[in-house]
């Protein structure tokens, strides 16, 4: 163990990120209603090239506008391979009121990428004053982006969650599928005649967890395309929750219940973690580090992991 200690995430919630066309107003007023922790205004690649300026006004009006509750209010901007970024961010941070939380950078690539956006918004807040520093939160859906996340998650002070975009990543990488997450029919291993499906997005997963769990950001589960497969929405989701990710992305209303009930502990996992936190209480007291909790192992290792569920509890009910 580093004597560095782990920081934490951010306290907030992040179960559900709910994206919407930056040039479908319609929309707006629903994402807002929504039960999503966080709202992801969308500039890139569900707007026409031809729309960008439209929808960039749109939006900039819909932030100041639209009663957004309590959510994490957050803008994908366009990538950095494009012309159209950097007055993206500059009539954002220059137009949009201090409501805006968040921009999102997706396609990052390297340290150097958060740092080029960081420079322009650092020089924008001065400028103008603003009075709540915007904070970041990125997409790695790159093969540089999975090489490098380590380096990104630590890019800015501003850096807060960083997603797995599973179809530029898998195009990026040369993967042979068009499907945007989830199983896939050609990745398969055979046991005893029998096929099994693996996961072909766990390491990129695992890699992600690890680079936000070193820096203290929310890890979280990209797209999932097909919104009529419900059962593969949670199975995928279930398995990102199983690996310490905190959300997932909502591409269709239909997918926020969903996401909201996968990330939010269930009752008794609650009360079990309370019980563990109980029982090793009690177990201090007579000078052990470990105990035994329904008939298993509990130790120091468990308290930790016991209280990322009575945390998770806290901010819900807090909610
Ligand atoms: N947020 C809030 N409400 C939405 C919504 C969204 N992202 N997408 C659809 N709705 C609403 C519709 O307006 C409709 O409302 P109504 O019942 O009041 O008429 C209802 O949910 C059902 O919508 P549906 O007809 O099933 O979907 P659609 O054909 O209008 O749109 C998509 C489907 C996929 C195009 C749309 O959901 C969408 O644009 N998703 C986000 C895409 C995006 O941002 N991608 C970038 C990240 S990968
Ligand atoms: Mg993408």
């Amino acid at each position: 163990m580093s004597f560095r200690l782990q920081p934490l995430p951010p306290a907030r919630l992040n179960r559900c990120q709910l994206f919407g066309p930056g040039s479908r107003t319609a929309l707006f007023e629903k994402m807002a209603k929504s039960a999503a922790d966080v709202i992801n205004i969308d500039l890139e690649d569900s707007v026409a090239p031809d729309d960008k300026e439209t929808a960039r006004r749109q939006t900039i009006q819909a932030i100041g506008d639209i009663d957004w509750g309590d959510k994490t209010l957050s803008v994908r901007i366009n990538g950095l391979d494009t012309p159209f970024w950097y007055r993206d961010v500059v009539d954002l941070l220059e137009q949009a009121g201090d409501r805006l939380d968040q921009i999102m950078i997706p396609k990052v690539g390297n340290a150097a990428d958060i740092y080029a956006v960081d420079a322009l918004v650092t020089a924008i807040e001065r400028a103008r004053n603003r009075r709540k520093a915007i904070a970041f939160e990125v997409i790695i859906e790159s093969a540089a982006g999975i090489c490098h996340a380590e380096e990104i998650a630590a890019g800015s002070p501003r850096m807060q969650a960083m997603s797995l975009g599973a179809a530029d990543f898998a195009a990026s990488m040369g993967m042979a599928t068009t499907g945007i997450g989830g199983t896939q029919e050609n990745y398969y291993m055979i046991r005893e005649g029998q096929k099994y499906w693996p996961d072909p997005w766990h390491w990129a997963q695992t890699a992600i967890v690890a680079a936000c769990r070193t820096h203290g950001l929310l890890p979280v589960d990209g797209p999932f395309g097909d919104f009529s497969d419900k059962d593969g929405f949670v199975a995928q989701a279930r398995r990102s929750a199983t690996l310490g990710m905190v959300g997932k992305w909502a591409i269709h209303p239909s997918q926020i219940a969903l996401a909201n009930e996968v990330f939010s502990p269930s009752d008794d996992a609650v009360t079990e973690a309370r019980e563990i936190l109980a029982a090793m209480e009690e177990a201090k007291k007579t000078g052990a580090g470990a105990t035994v909790y329904k008939g298993r192992l509990v130790d120091i290792a468990s308290i930790k992991q016991a209280e990322v569920i009575v945390r998770q509890a806290e901010l819900i009910a807090g909610s």
